[in-house]
């Protein structure tokens, strides 16, 4: 059964209070996304597989570990576009695929406009990318994607969960995990998150005052 974990920690609590707050500017809060990601990213490449070698230190010989496998990268377009600066920071080898879905403002489904994975996908483990959870509409339709790549490890990377998001996709998605900074209360009518930031696309380009 997939896990939400959502990460606790004050320098998350800090950021998010930078992109709650409906005064902060497209910059500071782009940056604090960005942030946020990585350390998302962090919790979430845990347990990636390692392989032992060994280097000389200019002391003495040392055995060392280092990052035995392909990692790929991918944004939901456009907000997730937000999280990869933070994610390649920390894993800067990881391959980036691309996922354009929007989200109906009427039905809330999602609208799917672009798939671009890297090849030979299948072996990667993927980190999928979008700030916000919300119906789950969204990153189900981009995991159902990424799984007709035949790719069987999928983590999804969000800044905020709504408890519906979370439950659609433990039911759809059993094997995917999420690793969340917070988990919020509810959607309102609109689909929006509640507290949540707003729409996180506007906010990271500037799309809306
Ligand atoms: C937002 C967000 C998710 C989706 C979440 O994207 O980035 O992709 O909504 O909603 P859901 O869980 O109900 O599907 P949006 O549709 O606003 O597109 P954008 O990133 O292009 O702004
Ligand atoms: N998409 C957003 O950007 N924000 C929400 O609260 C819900 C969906």
């Amino acid at each position: 059964m997939a896990e939400l974990h959502v990460i606790e920690h004050p320098l998350i609590y800090h950021r998010l209070a930078v992109i709650r707050d409906k005064n902060t500017g497209f910059r500071d809060f782009r940056e604090a996304v960005s942030e946020i990601s990585l350390m998302l990213c962090y919790e979430a490449a845990r347990d990636l597989p390692l392989r032992r070698l060994h280097v000389e230190t200019p002391v003495s010989p040392a055995e060392v570990s280092m990052i035995d496998c392909d990692v790929t990268l991918v944004p939901i377009l456009r907000a997730g576009l937000g999280m990869l600066e933070g994610a390649l920071r920390l894993i800067p080898s990881a391959r980036v695929g691309h996922i354009g879905l929007f989200r109906d403002e009427q039905t809330l489904e999602p609208v799917d406009y672009y798939r671009k994975m890297p090849e030979n996908v299948s072996k990667s483990r993927v980190l999928l990318l979008d700030p916000m959870l919300a119906t789950g509409g969204s990153a189900s339709a981009a995991i159902s994607s990424i799984k007709r790549c035949g790719c069987e490890s999928i983590r999804l990377l969000c800044v905020i969960a709504a408890p519906e998001g979370a439950e659609r996709l433990r039911s759809e998605h059993p094997d995917v995990d999420i690793y969340a900074a917070a988990l919020d209360k509810r959607l309102n009518e609109r689909g929006y998150i509640v507290p949540g930031l707003g729409d996180a696309g506007d906010r990271i380009f500037g799309t809306v005052q």
